[in-house]
């Protein structure tokens, strides 16, 4: 699938110096990066800037500072990360525009990259104001803008959009390859195409759930998505985790799925757990009983899909071959209840000659973790959060839109 924007390979960045907008908004566990994904996720695009002998200019947000310097989200221990990673000083310059930012600009030699400070120190970044986009563009002394944070493309900030109208923009390998790999899989998939939904609630997904009715072969749903459905369906699910105001929504979910594979076809398009795992609390020490769908207890709170479901599951999947997964099947940072997940995750792994996409957030961190090998054994594995959902659902990304287009 071609990409319908300019990369940094389009245009001769040789020897320039170019501003890049990278995602590090990280997790952050008593100031040190508890999960690095996002960070190594942009190497390739700097290594590339810095093979052409660029001067690489580096912005992100991290956190939401709400406009304020809250030094408890500078991007200083990114810098540090980075460094490691490529293998060479990353200087950190503690404002993202200004006279700092020009000399540290002006003292670098090719091939340097500075890391800026938190654009979100500013209440204007989530403003979309042009003036600030401008003083950054100006202090930077860029000569390109190359958009690479995949994660934060479904924002229109002034760092992902105003900043396009004061510089030649461009995308980075990182938006590329995310765009590409996941419009791919949801435009002209190698069949069977299976989505894996989960998570904690439907009306975030709402748009999404309704894409894969329209181009997936079959649907899967296990987390406190599936409990939200089973309510629905009219199971009782005692006092498990559940929206109970989207009746409309799965109305017009399972009519469209109806429109698409007969009455008959439903519920084995919109595969729902048959059994799940329970517990009387939630917590570390709880352990999981298996409760057909049709006999969970009025106490009991359903907090992964129960052991057939988690065979059916996997027996189905090896089917496809092409699973896009977005979203746990459990609670899944409490062991007990990551089964699920880890049959998933194992099954996506293992199958061979399956392309796995793992959407972002929540399931990428699951993925990874489960992985051990910063998430290799999976083909595409997500940096971004809502920016993958919106993508998945067809919507417009603004960091994207604003971008040069590629020549036909
Ligand atoms: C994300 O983590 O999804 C992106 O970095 C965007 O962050 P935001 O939701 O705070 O805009």
């Amino acid at each position: 699938m071609s990409f319908a924007k300019l990369t940094i390979r389009d245009v001769p960045v040789h020897d320039k110096v170019v501003l890049v907008r990278a995602d590090y908004n990280v997790p952050l566990m008593g100031g040190k990066i508890s999960d690095d994904l996002r960070i190594r996720a942009s190497v390739p695009t700097l290594q590339y800037l810095r093979e052409q002998s660029c001067k690489v200019v580096v912005m992100s947000h991290l956190g939401r500072p709400d406009g304020d310097t809250k030094l408890e989200f500078s991007l200083a221990p990114v810098a540090e990360r980075l460094s490691e990673l490529l293998g060479v000083e990353v200087r950190f310059v503690d404002a993202c525009y200004g006279d700092k930012v020009t000399q540290a600009v002006k003292a670098a030699k090719s091939g340097d990259v500075l890391l800026l400070e938190n654009v979100r120190f500013h209440a204007e970044e989530e403003a979309n104001d042009s003036t600030f986009a401008g003083k950054i563009a100006k202090s930077s002394l860029a000569r390109y803008f190359v958009q690479d944070g995949f994660g934060v493309v479904h924002r229109a900030h002034a760092s992902t959009e105003a900043i396009t109208h004061f510089l030649p923009s461009v995308a980075g390998l990182l938006l590329e390859r995310e765009v590409t790999t996941i419009s791919h899989a949801m435009e002209d998939p190698e069949r069977p195409l299976y989505a894996v939904m989960g998570g904690a609630k439907v009306s975030d997904k709402i748009k999404v759930i309704e894409a894969f009715v329209h181009v997936a072969d079959k649907i899967l749903i296990g987390g406190a998505m599936a409990n939200t459905f089973l309510a629905y369906k009219g199971y009782d699910i005692g006092k498990s985790k559940a929206e109970t105001d989207q009746q409309e929504t799965l109305d017009a979910i399972y009519e469209a799925a109806r429109a698409k594979v007969g009455e008959a076809g439903v519920d084995d398009f919109i595969m729902l757990p048959v059994d799940v795992a329970v517990a009387g609390e939630i917590s570390p020490e709880a352990s999981r009983r298996n409760a057909k769908v049709d006999a969970i207890g009025v106490d009991d709170i359903a907090a992964d899909i129960g052991d057939l479901t988690i065979e059916r599951f996997s027996h189905e999947l090896a089917h496809a071959k092409t699973v896009v997964w977005n979203g746990t099947m459990g609670l899944a940072e409490l062991p007990e209840f990551a089964h699920g997940s880890a049959r998933v995750a194992m099954t996506l792994a293992t199958t061979p000659g399956m392309t796995s996409i793992v959407g972002g957030g929540d399931t990428a961190d699951f993925a990874l973790k489960w992985d051990g090998n910063g998430g290799r054994s999976f083909t595409h594995v997500s940096t971004g959060g809502g920016a993958s959902l919106d993508l998945m659902a067809g919507n417009k990304l603004p960091g994207v839109e604003a971008l040069l287009e590629a020549k036909k």
